[in-house]
């Protein structure tokens, strides 16, 4: 069972005001390894900024995050992402005026291990997240799912043990979508652990073997992805109205 196997991210008690808002309210979940969890809630109930918390771009006002046995809270971005924590924007970001080898070393100079690495491995990233060829291709000349490509790339290139994705799969047309989800659960069969912030439901059903839903800051299901969706708080959160449960 995925459950009983350590624990890779815990997060606990983790809070964050904006003035009188609470827009991260004591959240506590955990990841573990090789498991994909996925960060649901409806909008503006905390979800971004709970990544943006885990991964630096925000610092907490309380709550911890262990990373392996390592409180990470308020640490800088560029030191959480060398121990290990990569992620991707909910607007997908990626240097336009750079070529696609270029955004992917852009991840790796954050990598001190990967900084020698050759062209050989940004080729391998590449064609890892289905850009082959691409190395020398501008990155303004790509398509919407590929520039969602390349960001992964960028992410990978550090070799991360944790990886947090915010809506990658948001504004995939039909088929783009079973493109997106077999890349993703291609990398956690090669052991990744993936917190996915998604309000895709197809996605959600077939990647995620647990869910945390959040409503207004707060965590208000934990559990087995069939679980979490059928619970009346939750569908409730998202409807508004106990009345469509
Ligand atoms: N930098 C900020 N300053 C002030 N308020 C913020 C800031 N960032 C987020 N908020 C507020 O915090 C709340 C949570 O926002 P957040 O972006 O985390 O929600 P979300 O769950 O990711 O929503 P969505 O599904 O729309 O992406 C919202 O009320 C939002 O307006
Ligand atoms: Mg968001």
């Amino acid at each position: 069972m995925m459950s009983s196997s350590a624990p890779i991210l815990k997060v606990e008690g983790l809070t964050r005001r904006f003035g009188g808002l609470v827009a991260v309210n004591d959240m506590g979940f955990t990841v573990h390894a090789g498991e994909i969890v996925g960060l649901l809630g409806p909008n503006g109930s905390g979800k971004t900024t709970a990544i943006n918390l885990i991964s630096g771009v925000l610092q907490p006002d309380a709550g911890r995050v262990v990373l392996g046995d390592t409180d990470i809270a308020g640490w800088p971005t560029f030191k959480i992402a060398r121990l290990g924590v990569a992620r991707t924007f909910q607007l997908v970001r990626v240097l336009d005026g750079m070529t696609c080898g270029d955004n992917v070393r852009a991840g790796l100079a954050f990598n001190q291990r990967a900084r020698i690495e050759s062209d050989v491995s940004v080729d391998g990233l590449l064609a890892r997240v289905g850009l082959a060829d691409h190395n020398s291709r501008p990155a303004s000349e790509l398509t919407y799912i590929d520039r969602k490509r390349l960001e992964l790339a960028r992410a990978l290139a550090l070799r991360p043990s944790v990886l947090l994705l915010d809506e990658w799969l948001a504004g995939l047309n039909p088929s783009e979508l079973q493109i997106g989800i077999a890349l993703i659960r291609s990398l956690k069969d090669e052991g990744l652990s993936i917190l996915m912030v998604e309000h895709v439901m197809a996605a959600i059903r077939s990647l995620c073997s647990r869910c945390v839903v959040m409503s207004s800051g707060r965590r208000i299901a934990d559990g087995p992805t069939d679980t979490v969706l059928r619970d009346p708080a939750v569908i409730e959160a998202y409807l508004g109205a106990p009345e469509h449960a």
